[in-house]
């Protein structure tokens, strides 16, 4: 049987670029040089960054300057237009390669939160007894045992983006792929999730990549965070997030660092929101924004 992702497959090159000195302690994730064109439009340019293996990266960067193209490219489910990707994953492991969590709504309309759930774990041929073991933790993590016979048009829009996290995490994949997990969620919700995630990062040291639109959370989780320019999307820094873990947020929000901290990725991207607000008008003013 192929794993769940015929995409996922290991060390997938796009591009001319290849490592002919692999150092000693390979990155999870090499990408060199990544360009997404789509036509005209330069999406992402130059976009080089190693993560480490069981690093919690996150991408921040204003709407339209390609998070959510990258992320695609890392799950195989958009091609390059330039540059390299290379994912490592150790030898032998059974589990998939990568699981996503989508922007917005992604899960089975036809099936139950049960078998949304389950869904990864059943295409990858897992035991009953697995997926039962699973599934139902998810489910319990997530606040949705109540909810695993419901179908999703009987669910509010954050209990059915807590149904594609639990369908992620019951996965197991070796690299997390999160696309505003978090976003659709009540404040209560989204903080029990954020420690939960925390959690099984810090339980099983999986590679983590997360986009986030706010900065709070940016600096909560990450222990690296990639501050990207307004479209073409580039990278305008990085910011390592020198705070001890574990981390409890209440107490984080009261520490001067974590004030400084959010302060420096803001004032970083604050410029960047504001040109493509300004690109967005331009666009607007020219008529050239609907083609
Ligand atoms: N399939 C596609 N065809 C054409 N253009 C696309 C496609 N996918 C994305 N784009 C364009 O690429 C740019 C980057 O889009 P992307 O969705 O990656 O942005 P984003 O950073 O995730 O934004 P947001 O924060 O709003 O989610 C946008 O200008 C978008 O219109
Ligand atoms: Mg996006």
């Amino acid at each position: 049987m192929p794993p769940m992702s015929a995409t996922a497959t290991n060390r997938r090159a796009v591009g001319a670029a290849s490592d002919a000195a692999a150092p000693a302690i390979r990155p999870a994730i090499r990408i060199s040089e990544l360009r997404k064109t789509f036509g005209h439009l330069v999406a992402i340019d130059n976009v080089s960054v190693d993560v480490q293996p069981g690093e919690f990266f996150v991408i921040v960067g204003p709407s339209g300057c390609g998070k959510t193209t990258l992320l695609r490219i890392l799950a195989g489910l958009e091609t390059a237009s330039g540059g390299s990707i290379e994912i490592d994953t150790p030898a032998g492991s059974q589990r998939p390669a990568n699981s996503m969590v989508f922007q917005g709504e992604s899960i089975f309309p036809w099936m139950t939160v049960w078998n949304n759930a389950a869904y990864g774990l059943r295409m990858r041929n897992a035991p009953a007894a697995v997926i039962k073991d699973k599934v139902a933790h998810y489910l319990d993590a997530t606040g949705l045992t109540r909810f695993a016979g419901y179908y999703p048009h009987q669910l509010s829009g954050g209990m059915k983006q807590r149904v594609s996290i639990a369908r992620a995490f019951a996965n197991d994949p070796e690299i997390l792929l999160m696309d505003e997990p978090f976003s659709a969620l009540d404040a209560q919700n989204k903080l029990l999730l954020q420690e939960e995630l925390l959690r099984i990062w810090d339980e099983q040291k999986k590679t983590v990549v997360f986009i986030t639109h706010s900065v709070d959370e940016a600096v909560y989780l990450g222990d690296r965070i990639m501050v990207m320019t307004a479209q073409p999307g580039r990278v305008k820094s990085f910011v390592r997030v020198p705070l001890p873990r574990p981390r409890n947020v209440i107490e984080l929000q009261k520490a001067p660092e974590f004030g400084e901290l959010v302060h420096r990725i803001w004032s970083n991207l604050r410029d960047e929101v504001q040109r493509a607000r300004e690109q967005d008008e331009g666009a607007h003013d020219t008529g050239d924004g609907a083609a």
